[in-house]
């Protein structure tokens, strides 16, 4: 509709839009924009064609004594009401499919998604855990999704989604990518001090490439150092620099080895032990000026990729 009314719209207002469902409903926005639009130029004009034709010409000009008129409050009150029952009928056929849940048959790939301060971490059946969440073009997906502590809300703009996860309870989305490429994932639910930097990625591949991510080793090849470079990359960037700038924790480099005071006044040097520490259990030890923050990563990783992560900090250098 807009697109009609104005050429370069569907170009500029609303974000890409990658599922089939996501582009049925921009038509819905348009039709809004338009018809708004519309209606604010019925009303402009009529004030500007009322201001005119029926000015005060004269000191003997009056103004004509007139009650009402049944047929014309009838049709002003109506035919907006149809608008707008048209509107909401569109709206609620649109709703309840983005609601509807796979069935059974539908081969729904399913995904747990665990919200957390101050990142998303996807979980697969096969047991691949990631901090991007891969999945294949045109395939249902459905996130099953949590919180290991506050409130967060999972939305996707290309996908026009968007649902809260609480700790405790699952939620769940579900959506069809009709278009390859990497989207973004934003939380929508103030949930502290990192939130505008709690992001993730959507990467929309071809089936068979897919497949083979899905099976194959994240880490070959890769160098202690460069697993935890990426983990540090997927978990840790909310939080933290790794040049010596505090963001919401302390900034990373040259800090192994270095001397810490805590807020009890103890000092301690930064050997792998307090690095191990307090990545898997930080409220043990707070340095002094930081307050207890991070979430807990016990339980949440590999060996592998705890030993890459405190090899990546001891690599990072003071400038
Ligand atoms: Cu998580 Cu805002």
């Amino acid at each position: 509709m807009l697109n009609i009314l104005i050429p370069w719209a569907s170009a500029s207002i609303l974000p890409p839009a990658a599922t089939d469902l996501a582009k049925k409903l921009d038509q819905l926005s348009y039709f809004l924009i338009g018809i708004s639009l519309l209606a604010a130029c019925l009303v402009i004009a009529g004030f500007v064609y009322f201001s005119i034709r029926f000015r005060r010409k004269s000191e003997k000009d009056k103004t004509p004594h007139i009650t009402h008129n049944y047929l014309l409050e009838f049709l002003w009150s109506f035919i907006p009401f149809l608008i707008f029952m048209f509107v909401f009928a569109w709206g609620w056929f649109l709703y309840t499919r983005i609601r509807e849940m796979p069935n059974k048959n539908a081969n729904a790939l399913e995904v747990h998604v665990y919200g957390q301060k101050w990142n998303w971490d996807f979980v697969y059946k096969n047991g691949r855990k990631t901090t991007t969440l891969y999945v294949p073009k045109a395939r249902v997906v459905k996130l099953i999704m949590t919180s290991r502590d506050v409130i967060h809300s999972f939305y996707v703009p290309a996908f026009r989604i968007k649902q809260d996860v609480l700790p405790g309870v699952y939620t769940a989305l579900s959506f069809t990518a009709s278009e390859l490429g990497k989207f973004y994932v934003f939380c929508t639910e103030f949930c502290g001090s990192g939130h505008s930097g709690m992001q993730a990625r959507i990467h929309v591949m071809d089936k068979d490439k897919w497949e083979a991510w899905l099976m194959a080793d994240p880490y070959k090849g890769m160098t202690l150092s460069e697993i935890g470079k990426k983990v540090f990359q997927g978990r840790c960037t909310a939080c933290h620099n790794t040049t010596t700038s505090t963001k919401i924790g302390p900034g990373l480099a040259g800090i192994f080895n270095s001397k810490r005071v805590l807020n009890n006044g103890k000092v301690i040097s930064a050997d792998e032990n307090y690095i191990r520490e307090s990545i898997l259990n930080p409220s043990a030890k707070i340095v002094q000026g930081f307050t207890n923050q991070m979430t807990p990563f016990a339980g949440l990783l590999k060996e592998e990729e705890l030993t890459g992560l405190i090899e990546y900090i001891k690599s990072l250098k003071q400038e």
